[in-house]
């Protein structure tokens, strides 16, 4: 019997209300030149999670649209895989919170059937919940809910502060789904390493900024390798004489911890991709040769050597025209949103979809990673029902929600319990009582 398909039938943004502007006085405060910012690094404003907002109500939310939505029922869903680095308790899962929040919405005891977890692997959870959800699957007939919800928080005036964001993305996973079947095969890669992390207790991450990078890079190339290899094996792909595996993707969508960042990416993949191809020698006869480990004194010259071909490759005309057609749309919302951790990989497909950019029958490739650090490349194709989803309007919503400023936005940041926006319509945190348990409620 051949197996249907699985993948994501729907998908749904949560973004909080409150943004900081990158240009201004935000740039004037940190002594940055604004287009560092817009164009270095790519993001012009982030989202700002209000005082009673946490990765809980963000996943709560993002729940709540999309059952609405997708007309889903509390006593179909099987599973709440939530991925998340912003842990609101060491122990309990944040999907328990999640699911009290829901029962609210649709009463007392309506998800008590479903069961939940919480994925922790930094921004690569949610990838690692999807696959999970997938399996699940593929042995029983049902709905799951996937979720990346997350706060990127660093210390005020570090280099990671201009790359802070919110949000969660909850994805709808069944079989025979309206808008991308995922292929049986991924490609993985792990490490240990120490270029991002956040030890128990506090609140804004440790990076290694220089470092994260080269990880995310060489890991994501590794993944990808590791697909092309299995994938080959199963036979996913026919590739003609002189063609590669990216030639039959569509678009190309990376986790985007900063929308240059997907770039990089970008241009590490298809190196690896078009290495030994007729374009790879023209490319070479542009730039010159791919350094070799050999010729450097020592793994980190080579690794920054490395680093600055990537670069070199990415002003290429052949990179140029491959990126804005397969990479560049994938940043839409995120450069209005900053980093939201494991949910931006999601971002980056709602970022395809709402700007109308998904076909039928095309084959899109995704690149997960989370610092740690583990990457995973897969694959999925376009379905037919992805015509009759109506879009979620976010590119629009992105105008709607409220500016704040330079004050207000650091008061947030380290820790203010004064909401700038008075709760409406939503799930909100109301409290933390004396032994720590969080009280949420929906507020009309
Ligand atoms: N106009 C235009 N561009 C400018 C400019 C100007 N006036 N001034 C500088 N730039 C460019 C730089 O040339 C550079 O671009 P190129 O790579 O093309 O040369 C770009 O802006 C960035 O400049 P820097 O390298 O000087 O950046 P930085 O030192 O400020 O740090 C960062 C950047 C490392 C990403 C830092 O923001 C950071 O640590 N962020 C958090 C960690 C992170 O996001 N790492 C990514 C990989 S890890 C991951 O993906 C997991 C995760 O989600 C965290």
């Amino acid at each position: 019997m051949t197996q249907p398909p699985i993948g994501i039938d729907d998908i749904h943004v949560h973004l909080p209300d409150l943004f900081i502007s990158t240009t201004g006085e935000f740039a004037r405060s940190r002594g940055v030149v604004p287009a560092k910012l817009t164009r270095g690094i790519g993001i012009e404003r982030m989202a700002v999670p209000d005082a009673h907002e946490d990765a809980a109500t963000l996943a709560a939310m993002a729940i709540l649209g999309l059952m609405k939505r997708s007309r889903v029922h509390p006593e179909d869903v099987g599973k709440i895989y939530i991925g998340t680095e912003s842990a609101v308790d060491e122990a309990k899962a944040i999907g328990t919170y999640v699911i009290g929040m829901l029962e609210k919405a649709y009463g007392e005891g309506s998800f008590q059937e479903c069961s939940t977890v919480e994925l922790k692997s930094a921004c690569i959870g949610a990838t690692i919940a999807l696959e999970n959800a997938i399996h699940w699957l593929s042995c029983e007939d049902g709905l799951a809910l996937v979720v990346g919800s997350d706060i990127a928080r660093y210390k005020l005036r570090s280099p990671g502060e201009y790359t802070q964001g919110a949000g969660a993305v909850a994805l709808l996973v069944k079989r025979e789904p309206r808008l991308l079947a995922i292929d049986p095969v991924f490609g993985g890669f792990t490490r240990d390493e120490d270029d991002f992390y956040r030890p128990i207790g506090m609140h804004t991450a440790v990076v290694n900024g220089r470092h994260s990078n080269f990880c995310y890079v060489s890991a994501m190339v590794e993944a990808f390798a590791a697909f092309r290899r299995r994938a080959k094996d199963r036979g996913l792909f026919e590739l003609a004489n002189g063609e590669c595996l990216t030639d039959q993707l569509s678009h190309l969508i990376f986790h985007i911890p900063y929308p240059r960042m997907a770039e990089y990416a970008a241009s590490a993949v298809f190196r690896e991709d078009w290495r030994g191809l007729d374009r790879f020698s023209n490319i070479q006869n542009e730039i010159g040769d791919e350094p070799r480990e050999a010729d450097y004194p020592d793994k980190d010259s080579f690794l920054q050597a490395n680093w600055e071909y990537s670069k070199r490759l990415a002003k290429t005309a052949l990179f140029r025209k491959s990126f804005e057609e397969k990479v560049a749309e994938t940043t839409l919302i995120s450069r209005q949103t900053g980093n939201i951790y494991t949910g931006s990989l999601y971002l980056g497909l709602s970022s395809l979809r709402e700007a109308g950019r998904l076909a039928p029958g095309r084959r899109i490739g995704m690149g997960s990673y989370g610092s740690g650090c583990s990457a995973l490349f897969f694959s999925g194709t376009v379905q037919p029902g992805v015509l009759d989803l109506p879009i979620q309007g976010l590119i629009e919503g992105l105008e709607n929600r409220r500016e704040i400023d330079l004050l207000e936005y650091e008061a947030l940041h380290e820790g203010s319990r004064t909401s700038l926006n008075t709760p409406k319509g939503e799930f909100a945190l109301l409290g933390i009582d004396e032994t720590g348990y969080r009280r949420y409620g929906y507020v009309p």
